[in-house]
């Protein structure tokens, strides 16, 4: 290959030449074609090219992640032998970087801009391949509507965005004057109090360029590669044969390591329950587990044939549910937990066995089961390790920094002090790249071969190896008086959570604070276990536990009000807790509160999709309907014009603010083109749910410490410790700095997550980081300002005004101003010539025995209100419309906030209606399914704003709480469609019908 890196990564790698015969044409520069015919064009753009802006998250033509331009067509990479390209014209995210350029290369073509502007890029893992598909979109279609782009970019699949600001920034590129939001977010990025402004992302540029570097991007030329062997059973007992022989017949394998080569072979996420071993030792406790790694050259490694490798299984019997396992007779999955009862959850207030023993109250019991989910993040886990100088340094992707330091210190014996974890940038993690994954192993074939070791997980590898979300089996009752004032609810659910501690303990302890939802209930019992199995490990994934306990907490609202002849939405509007209110635990809530606004807000809305789906259900009934789109379209505008009225009243009194979303324009613009006339039985329904979601750890410290230094040159400098995994903290934190210092955040520059340069921030998970790592952050810019304005005269007003410039700092007192140049000035080991440092850890109080205490300092509050369409004789549910209305506290950033509560419903909307993870069966994108830009109906967002006095500005978290209320919106909407209630989740098209069949014994064939 003559084409080196960086001629091929050059942004002025433009213009067109011939590709000459036994060559083809990456981005305007000849490259000769390899050897092998045969290589997928996507490996040779990135591994001889260079060319890492194509991403590679299936190499099965699922994901689309590699998507570039074969000529102006949009092709899978992956899919596209070499040799097929001989003469033609390829296009990567680069070249479209360099079209787009100027002189200097910075600026970004028009598509580029427009999704940096809209967020459309969250992590940035898919972007390359969206840029790709909508770009040969807009070659051929300069103009598409929204239905069109929907269906150019449905072969690309995104799990953070939700699709719709990616449809909106299309349409904006296309459009022929800026949109208004790239106005606002040029003046936004350039404003002296950046809060509450549309900020673009700083971390945009680079992802829609291409120049981010994930895990499997950047490693050492020279780096050995790591393969992993994995059991092929869920329990098995397994002895290895002569491995000195089997690695003598393979020159290219310098180590094959075990159990026996790792110092310390436990590691978890708590160290206390340190229970997971880095490779097993003699048995296999979930199919996928690590057993062997063998460390080599990249073709000796990728050309063994793991039927060959000397070990003998013996299968044993798996407990896979959670009632094998907790039979009296199972075996123990690990000895240390009797009865295989990882751990328990409690709270406990009043007296609710007392209480179901009143007359005259209404009551409901339900029992759900939800499945397995997998985090189907784009990027499969990758990265490498090398020692340095006695110490470890990991370059991988990572949600937890400090964490993975610790537990690599812990598994490798040395103090944390001899690990730097440099993170890669992250292609999504939603909790799953939350546990050590390939840093363990990478670390010891680092240590045992003496060289840089790197591994790149295949997709099937990834699923299979990695934690999912906790399957449930919940029963739950509760009760109110006639008037629909809840008085009970008591909740047992048991969580399986496979053979190893992970996050079990979290989800145990986090759903029973939450599972009677966020209503005034005076009676409270809510018990939980996290269950030891064989399956795969119950992990974190975006509401611990929460979002599954919400589902048959908010269809037992349902059925209570029902049992009222009580409006559920009413209901819940009569329930819900206000500032003043005490919880289940006893915690009384004396600000932000803002349950009652999102509702307010969401009225409207209820009632104007009520009515429209009653008077749709009436014609369907009256068959009238089924063919007659025009029907539909007269039912729907009956009931809008019926839900008006009332409609605007309550809108009026919400005190929330709709945006100018995407959704919105897609809803101006009429019914979806995409969406087919109603042909068969179709019935409409509304449903209602809301939640709340502590923010932060449960209980347990929850700290964080964030610098800022002032730089001789006259820039800020940030050293963020808040993991960026896609949800923004490399825009909040800046934009939370740069309010507090009075300077725009243009003038502000970032470490991320280095542990060698950043302080502890801890976790980006349970949605803390805003509140906590940007009430710390707050508190090191008000530092940092401090010490500049001490610049000017010890004891000044920490009030004064500073405007940097190069090299220099203008301070005004009010009394006089000084101008102080920087460059001279003393410098720390940082080079910094001021530095603040802020530590924020939130109030709790431990609970006792009954759960009874304060867990979290503060919660985040919504509801959200879903309209379905149910095929009754299909059993498929489409949805129509979703209107959400979150309590954030106070937005930091408003296209960043949507952003996270559009992402967080597409996954609900998995967790409802589509994903079902098994183990062995579904590793890979094909069989296990995530919404596709099809699948994301118009979503209309509320913002509401109830300040937090403990957050940055009164901000707080919304990265769990985007989840949680969707799937039981969707759920009881589905009920209120069909009359029936779905008790397995989610709710697939067989399982929708054998529930209609159950609840109409006429109708079964
Ligand atoms: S990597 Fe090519 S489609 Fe997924
Ligand atoms: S931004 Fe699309 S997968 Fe993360």
């Amino acid at each position: 290959m003559s084409a080196t890196v960086d001629s091929l990564a050059d942004a002025s790698a433009l213009p067109v030449v011939d590709a000459g015969p036994g060559a083809f044409i990456v981005n305007g520069r000849s490259v000769p074609l390899p050897a092998d015919p045969r290589r997928r064009l996507s490996e040779v753009l990135r591994d001889d090219c260079g060319l890492t802006g194509t991403k590679v998250g299936c190499s099965a033509g699922d994901c689309g992640s590699c998507t570039v331009l074969l000529d102006d067509a949009a092709a899978c990479a992956c899919l596209v032998p070499v040799g097929q390209v001989a003469g033609r014209q390829v296009t990567t995210i680069e070249g479209l970087a360099a079209a787009g350029s100027t002189a200097d290369g910075q600026a970004l073509g028009r598509l580029q801009q427009a999704f940096v502007d809209h967020g459309a890029a969250q992590c940035g893992i898919c972007t390359p391949g969206m840029l790709m598909a909508a770009e040969a979109l807009l070659r051929r279609d300069p103009t598409p509507d929204a239905a069109t782009v929907r269906e150019a970019i449905g072969g690309v699949l995104c799990r953070c965005t939700g699709y719709l600001k990616i449809v909106e920034a299309v349409l904006a590129a296309a459009a022929a004057r800026p949109a208004p939001l790239a106005v606002a977010a040029t003046a936004a990025a350039t404003a002296v109090d950046p809060v509450g402004r549309p900020v673009p992302r700083l971390d945009g540029p680079d992802k829609v360029a291409g120049r981010t570097r994930f895990g499997a991007d950047r490693a050492p030329a020279d780096a050995l590669w790591l393969r992993t062997l994995r059991s092929p059973h869920p329990h098995a007992r397994f002895r290895f044969g002569d491995l000195v022989r089997w690695r003598a017949a393979r020159p290219g394998i310098a180590a094959v390591l075990t159990a026996a080569d790792v110092p310390s072979n436990r590691f978890a996420v708590f160290a206390e329950l340190r229970d997971q071993p880095v490779l097993a030792e003699g048995v296999a406790r979930y199919r996928g587990e690590a057993v062997a790694g063998i460390v080599g050259t990249r073709d000796a490694v990728a050309t063994i044939d793991p039927g060959d490798f000397p070990i003998d299984w013996e299968p044993l019997a798996p407990l896979l549910e959670v009632d094998e396992a907790l039979a009296a007779t199972a075996v123990a999955v690990q000895p240390r937990w009797v009865g295989n009862v990882l751990c328990r959850g409690r709270v406990v207030s009043g007296d609710v066995d007392a209480v179901f023993e009143r007359p005259s109250l209404v009551t409901a019991t339900l029992a759900v089961r939800t499945a397995h989910v997998e985090h189907a993040y784009l990027e499969p886990e990758a990265g490498y390790a090398e020692w340095r100088g006695g110490r470890l340094h990991v370059f991988a992707c990572t949600q937890t920094p400090y964490l993975d330091r610790d537990e690599l210190a812990a598994v490798m014996a040395v103090a944390p002090e001899q690990v730097r974890i440099e993170p890669s940038a992250i292609g999504g993690g939603f909790g799953g790249k939350l546990d050590l994954s390939l840093q363990p192993l990478l670390a010891v074939a680092a240590r045992v071969t003496g060289r840089a070791v790197r591994t790149v997980w295949e997709r099937g590898e990834s699923m299979l190896a990695t934690t999912k979300r906790h399957p449930a089996r919940m029963r739950a009752r509760a009760a109110c008086d006639r008037d629909g004032r809840l008085v009970a609810f008591d909740f047992h659910g048991d969580f399986n959570t496979g053979p190893y501690a992970s996050w079990g303990p979290t989800v145990a302890n986090r759903v029973p604070i939450h599972a009677c939802g966020p209503y005034r209930v005076p009676n409270v019992r809510t018990l939980t276990r996290a269950v030891l199995t064989h399956d795969a490990i119950g992990g974190a994934f975006r509401g611990f536990g929460v979002p599954q306990a919400a589902i048959v907490g908010e269809a037992l609202i349902d059925e209570l009000a029902a049992g009222c002849r009580i409006d559920p939405f009413a209901f819940r509007l009569r329930n819900a807790l206000r500032a003043g209110d005490r919880t289940a635990t006893g915690q009384r809530l004396d600000a932000s509160v803002g349950l009652v606004a999102c509702l307010e807000a969401l009225a409207p809305a209820w009632q104007r999709a009520s009515a429209a789906a009653r008077c749709f259900n009436s014609a369907a009934a009256d068959d009238r309907l089924p063919g007659d789109a025009a029907g539909a379209r007269a039912a729907d505008t009956a009931g809008a014009r019926a839900a008006e009225t009332a409609g605007a009243r309550a809108l009026d009194t919400a005190g929330a603010r709709p945006l100018d979303t995407a959704a919105a324009r897609f809803v101006a613009a009429g019914p979806d083109p995409l969406v087919p006339a109603p042909r068969r039985a179709r019935r409409r329904g509304v449903g209602v749910a809301c939640m709340w979601y502590g923010i932060g750890n449960t209980v347990i410290a929850n700290p964080s410490t964030m610098r800022a230094g002032l730089r001789p040159d006259g820039r800020v400098m940030l050293y963020n410790g808040a993991q960026e995994i896609g949800q923004g903290t490399a825009t909040i934190m800046p934009q939370i700095l740069g309010e507090a210092l009075g300077v725009p955040v243009s003038r502000i520059d970032q470490v991320h997550g280095d542990t060698d340069r950043t302080a502890d921030a801890g976790k980006s998970s349970a949605s803390r980081q805003t509140f906590v790592s940007g009430q710390a952050t707050l508190r090191a810019g008000r530092a940092l300002k401090a010490a500049i304005v001490a610049l000017a005269a010890p004891g000044s007003a920490a009030d004064a005004a500073i405007e940097l410039g190069d090299g220099s700092v203008r301070i005004d007192t009010g009394e006089h101003a000084v101008v102080i140049d920087l460059r001279d000035l003393p410098r720390d080991a940082d080079g910094d010539v001021c530095k603040g440092e802020g530590y924020f850890d939130p109030p709790t109080v431990p609970l006792d025995a009954d759960g009874q205490g304060v867990p979290y300092a503060t919660y985040g509050f919504a509801a959200q209100v879903a309209e379905v369409d149910v095929d009754i004789e299909l059993g498929t549910v489409r949805l129509l419309h979703l209107h959400a209305a979150h309590d954030v506290g106070r937005v930091i950033n408003p296209v960043l906030t949507e952003g996270q509560i559009h992402g967080g419903i597409a996954q609900g909307i998995g967790l409802a209606l589509m994903e079902e993870y098994r183990s062995g069966r579904t590793d890979n994108l094909h069989d296990y399914l995530i919404p596709g830009s099809g699948d994301v109906p118009p979503i209309t967002i509320h913002l509401v704003e109830d300040p937090e006095p403990l957050g940055p500005y009164g901000a707080k978290g919304v990265g769990e709480p985007a989840l949680v209320a969707t799937a039981p919106a969707i759920l009881n909407a589905i009920h209120d469609a069909t009359g029936v209630r779905l008790l397995e989740v989610p709710a697939l098209p067989h399982r929708v019908l054998a529930a209609l069949r159950a609840a109409r014994p006429e109708a079964r064939q």
